[in-house]
């Protein structure tokens, strides 16, 4: 892979948030500029979730192992995005109030679930250097690091259950299917490993 590529990773994921930046200070965010940049630095949260998640399944389907490199930065910018949405809400909504912000995230599920899910990137986003890595151990670490099937489940479920008080379900669907394919080409690689550990033998015959 050519050595600036990932460089122009990291300057591409910057553009949204260099955008709505700009777009914040020259006013061009519309009538409610606090609603749109929280719900924007969501989408994005939830974009960047389906492209670290996306890493995995292309490289074996392609073979292109060098992808991985650039999923801890997807990974990391997941959070960062995420960090930015929970700051647009508690700042623009909530006037950085803690007690504010508490009562709203115990009071409204669905601010809870999206709550639930930050809170559990933090693990991951903590431990995603190679010191941690080795402190933990591979296992270790790969264990933790499959909360991120649940960061997914709870994002959609924060996303459907915001957009189900006005019964528009139509983005909803879209992230579910690509969570769906994502998550299930796990499950099915994981069954396929399986099935050819038990029956080795089976294989060994079906391939002569
Ligand atoms: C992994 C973490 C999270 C993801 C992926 C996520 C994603 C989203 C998405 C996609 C939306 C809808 C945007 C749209 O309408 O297009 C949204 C809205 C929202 N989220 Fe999150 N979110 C997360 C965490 C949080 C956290 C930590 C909080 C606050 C504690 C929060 C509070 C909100 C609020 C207040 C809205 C807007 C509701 C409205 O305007 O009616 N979210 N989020």
């Amino acid at each position: 892979m050519h050595r600036a590529t990932k460089p122009a990773l990291f300057v591409l994921a910057l553009l949204p948030f260099a955008w709505y930046f700009y777009a914040a200070w020259a006013d061009a965010l519309g009538a409610n500029p606090a609603e749109a940049l929280i719900r924007r630095s969501g989408d994005w949260t939830l974009r960047f979730l389906c492209l670290t998640l996306a890493i995995t399944p292309l490289r074996q389907l392609t073979g292109w192992n060098a992808l991985a490199r650039w999923r801890r930065m997807l990974g990391l910018f997941t959070f960062f995005y995420g960090v930015l949405h929970f700051l647009a809400f508690a700042g623009l909504d909530m006037g950085f109030d803690p007690a504010a912000i508490a009562k709203d995230i115990a009071k409204r599920p669905f601010i809870l679930v999206g709550f639930s899910a930050l809170m559990l990137m933090l693990p991951l986003a903590a431990t995603s250097f190679n010191r941690a890595i080795k402190a933990l151990g591979a296992k270790r670490w790969q264990a933790l690091h499959r909360a991120v099937y649940a960061v997914a489940l709870l994002a959609l479920l924060h996303f459907f259950w915001m957009r189900a008080g006005k019964h528009d379900f139509a983005e909803v669907a879209v992230y579910a299917a690509i969570l769906a394919v994502l998550l299930g080409w796990r499950v099915w690689r994981r069954l396929q490993r399986a099935a050819s550990l038990a029956y080795p033998t089976a294989r060994r015959d079906a391939s002569v």
